[in-house]
């Protein structure tokens, strides 16, 4: 099958990884159209402050990615998703930006930074995506290496906060389904946490994709996600090499599915803890 743009939809839907990661990408992107103006504020300020080009990791379908291009920032991508990318190209595409951008395929954990940047940044809960406290602090290491001596890092998370989970440590919700009105298709979501510990949450996703017969296909996706406070995070980011230069807590104004968020800037100083 050839590799499905945002809005084309790969036809007839035969359940392959293929079409699952498009339709999960289409969703997201569905989901994900709006950036909030103050979560765009936070990179746009960060981006400027440092000037020069920002690497975005775990850029999805381009939600933060193509705000900050349209705004005159040069950004290139990655993501580990071919789907997410896809769909991140299409949108650069619909601004006239298709060849500016480096987009790539390839694990944030791992990757080779291709060239200079002045910052990188990681929007909203990616780096969590990486599931152990382990492989985020190897992740950390792995970026303090590549980064040049000078330039931030900005990532942001969502953190442990003892009255998220009090009702049983386990929540249990519904999305809306998205509906694709050409394809006859819908993605539902639903989803189920519980916290173990005090640090980690597990995670388990089903989604289904229905048509107007019933249900085409249902899958489910696990997950860990390691919930540590924002003082834990500053402690991985020191132990890697960086400077810590900031942390803000986005408890009040901003959350996530009910949790709070945070945003950190580091440095990678002259010397290390410089
Ligand atoms: C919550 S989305 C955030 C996307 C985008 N930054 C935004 O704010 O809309 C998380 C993204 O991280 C990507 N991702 C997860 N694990 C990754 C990894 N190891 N390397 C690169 N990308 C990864 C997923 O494919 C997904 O697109």
């Amino acid at each position: 099958m050839a590799q499905a743009g945002w809005k084309e939809f790969p036809e007839p839907y035969d359940g392959s990884r293929q079409h699952r990661d498009f339709w999960v990408s289409w969703e997201y992107s569905v989901r994900n159209q709006e950036l909030p103006a103050d979560e765009l504020a936070w990179y746009l300020r960060h981006a400027r402050r440092y000037g020069g080009t920002v690497l975005e990791l775990g850029c999805g379908s381009g939600r933060v990615l193509t705000a900050m291009v349209k705004r005159g920032v040069i950004v290139d991508g990655v993501d580990i998703s071919q789907s997410m990318i896809n769909a991140t190209r299409s949108s650069l595409a619909e601004i006239g930006f298709s060849n500016s951008v480096g987009l790539h395929t390839g694990d944030m954990a791992t990757f080779e930074f291709p060239r200079e940047y002045a910052s990188v940044q990681i929007p909203y809960n990616s780096i969590q995506y990486l599931g152990t406290v382990e492989r985020i602090s190897d992740a950390l290491s792995h970026w303090y290496r590549e980064m040049n001596v000078g330039s931030t890092l900005l990532f942001m998370t969502y953190h442990r906060k003892e009255s998220w989970y009090s009702q049983g440590r386990r929540r249990h919700y519904k999305k809306d389904p998205v509906r694709h009105a050409g394809a006859g298709i819908s993605v539902t979501h639903e989803v189920e946490e519980c916290l173990v510990g005090t640090s980690t949450v597990h995670r388990t996703i089903t989604r289904s994709i229905v048509d107007d017969t019933g249900i085409k296909d249902s899958w489910t996706e696990e997950s860990v996600v390691p919930l540590l406070s924002a003082e834990g995070y500053g402690e991985l980011v020191r132990a890697a090499g960086f400077v810590v230069n900031t942390f803000c807590d986005y408890s009040e104004e901003r959350t996530w599915d009910g949790g709070p968020m945070a945003c950190h800037v580091a440095r990678k100083g002259t010397s290390v803890g410089a």
